[in-house]
């Protein structure tokens, strides 16, 4: 259900964009535009703008975008309820009836998170009790100190069918909230049963202190050896990670990222209260921007194993995309971060920390990971190695230190400058080669995906140029609403060669000419989160300034003028069997107009 449009107005013109957004990110006036490093991935140059004009923002590095709503969602992970009503709270607006929109989801989320929180304490109890007995021995067995189990929140899940289940249901929460906070499974018939049994818990906190999910360690060699809550409506395993609800509160200026959730347990009765671990997945990109949230430099402390490794490698690319500085830990002995602190007993600590001042950069990492594979004994071995670290310097964008980087290959193996710079430039104008290709490329991709497929080399210029007169119109008539009436007289949607931009425009006239107003806040339910950083772009691509009311009629002449060049076939080509009939019933009353002179 909607929410009242008398409502939304309101929430709009107090809830202005750039000061919302200044709650987040340090904006800077650039004329009519502001400008900060974008909260959604990291960089170190701002490419995060917010349009007060138009109300909207648009981050020209990772392309999201959207209006004050869908930023709140982004940034404080809320749907679209949440984000309004935290707006909503925040401009001392009270909220319409709840009937009048749908508020269930947030309520089961709530009671999905008590339920965790209960879990927890259930499972911490445990610990003390004859059937807990287990769990805290095998806690002690590795060497994890009751002060460590208590501020982990570690606990137990008895060898039982029902008794956490029981418990929760005593406690007021029903089997369906069980089951949808993964604690509990539903059997065939339909009773419902525990989902952890007879393992070591660890919670799983959130940076606000919610326990969002669960990780269960058997004590045997038996398999799966952790078993970890399934997303849930509170839950998103590749968005979270565990410890950051410590770490974030650390000294220290870096992160450790391992890999289980022993290490970072270790880590931090250890004294390294920055070490955080993915939840039972690999690193994703979305783990790698709440990290740069928080620091600016990780260190990635993997196990040393092949496994490990190929891990850290694809962990160097992520963190990488979003502007992180990356150190690579080695584990020389021992499999993992918690096996090494344990093998050197006393000294583990102090052991580790000089691993941890010594690590080097990723560049560093790949020239040893790359030496590995050849033969340093043999001058042919050498050469081969040189050339292929040269191909590797290429990548790096910094050309001072790429500079450095190439003078000290050239000294350590005793060849020139000289010799070494020439494969990186061979290298770097290969690639530029490439990406050329790439451009053109993505050209022909992005008119595909508009729709056009069928279209041929040489009419990609006039297909590129209406789809940008399209995002021109759209962009002008947002801005300047009084002249929807004009243009939609002469253009019909039917006439837009590309499905996207027919649905915005016929969303953003057939508001104006109802009277409503149609920024993209109030288009913006009608639309996916994609389809909102899509249409952000178009608002930020075009100067309203210069824009003028001849320009607009400009644009709608080269879209009947485009749109007039393709059979109808092709334009029907990207419309759903309702708009190509609106397209044929329109077309006929167009010819009968043409022939009646008036
Ligand atoms: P590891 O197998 O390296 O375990 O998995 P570990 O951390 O060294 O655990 P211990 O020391 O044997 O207790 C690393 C991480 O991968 C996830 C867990 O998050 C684990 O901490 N994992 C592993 C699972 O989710 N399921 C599994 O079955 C195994
Ligand atoms: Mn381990």
């Amino acid at each position: 259900m909607a929410l009242p449009s008398e409502f939304m107005q309101e929430l709009r013109l107090r809830s202005d964009i750039s000061q919302v957004v200044s709650g987040y990110v340090n904006l800077h006036r650039r004329g009519k535009i502001s400008v900060g490093l974008c909260p959604f991935h990291g960089e170190k140059t701002p490419s995060f703008t917010v349009y007060p004009a138009t109300e909207s923002f648009y981050c020209f590095g990772c392309g999201v975008g959207g209006d004050v709503v869908s930023f709140i969602m982004r940034i404080e992970n809320l749907d679209y309820i949440d984000a309004v009503k935290l707006l909503a709270q925040r401009a001392g607006l009270e909220m319409p009836q709840e009937s009048s929109y749908d508020d269930s989801m947030q309520r089961l989320r709530l009671r999905v998170l008590e339920a965790n929180r209960e879990a927890a304490r259930f499972f911490h109890s445990q610990l003390h009790t004859p059937q807990g007995k287990a769990g805290l021995e095998y806690l002690h067995g590795r060497q994890l100190s009751d002060g460590t189990i208590r501020s982990f929140g570690l606990g137990f899940a008895p060898d039982s069918w029902r008794s956490l289940t029981n418990h929760l249901l005593d406690k007021g929460f029903n089997s369906s909230e069980l089951v949808q906070a993964n604690l509990a499974m539903q059997s065939k018939k339909g009773d419902i049963y525990d989902r952890f049994r007879n393992r070591v818990m660890f919670p799983i906190i959130d940076t606000r202190g919610n326990v969002i999910a669960f990780g269960g360690r058997i004590m045997t060699d038996e398999k799966p050896k952790y078993l970890n809550t399934s997303d849930t409506v509170a839950f998103k395993k590749s968005n979270n990670l565990f410890a950051l609800n410590r770490a974030k509160n650390s000294k220290s200026d870096k992160l450790i990222l391992c890999e289980g959730y022993m290490d970072v347990i270790a880590l931090h009765q250890a004294g390294f209260d920055f070490a955080v671990a993915t939840l039972g997945t690999s690193l994703t990109s979305e783990q790698a921007v709440v990290i740069k949230r928080y620091t600016n430099t990780v260190v990635i402390c993997y196990d040393s194993d092949e496994a490990g490794q190929k891990a850290t490698a694809r962990a160097i690319e992520i963190l990488r995309r979003a502007g992180l500085d990356i150190h690579v830990l080695t584990i020389p002995d021992g499999k993992d971060p918690d096996e090494f602190i344990k093998k050197h007993g006393d000294s583990g600590a102090y052991r580790f920390r000089m691993l941890l001042e010594n690590s080097g950069n990723d560049l560093e990492y790949k020239l040893t990971k790359l030496k590995e594979k050849y033969d340093m004994n043999t001058a042919d071995g050498r050469a081969k190695y040189v050339n292929a670290a040269a191909v590797l310097l290429a990548g790096v964008r910094n050309s001072i230190q790429r500079d450095v980087y190439i003078g000290e290959l050239a000294h350590e193996y005793n060849v020139t400058t000289e010799s070494v710079e020439r494969t990186v430039n061979y290298e770097l104008r290969k690639r530029a080669k490439a990406s050329k290709k790439d451009e053109f490329a993505n050209a022909q991709k992005q008119l595909t995906n508009e729709g056009l497929a069928p279209i041929a080399g040489q009419r990609i210029t006039g297909a590129l140029r209406v789809v940008r007169a399209e995002e021109a119109l759209i962009a002008y008539l947002v801005n300047n609403p009084d002249m929807a009436g004009k243009v939609t007289q002469s253009l019909p949607p039917q006439k837009f060669v590309t499905e996207f931009n027919r649905r915005v425009y016929s969303e953003v006239t057939s508001r104006i000419l109802n009277g409503e107003s149609a920024m993209l806040m109030d288009i913006s339910p009608e639309f996916s989160a994609e389809e909102i950083s899509r249409i952000a772009k178009i608002l930020s691509n075009y100067n309203v300034d210069i824009a003028t009311p001849k320009a607009c009629m400009e644009y709608v002449d080269i879209i009947l003028e485009e749109s007039n060049k393709m059979t109808p076939k092709e334009i029907t080509a990207t419309m759903s069997n309702e708009e190509i009939n609106r397209y044929f019933k329109w077309l006929g009353q167009a010819k009968k107009s043409k022939r009646k002179p008036n």
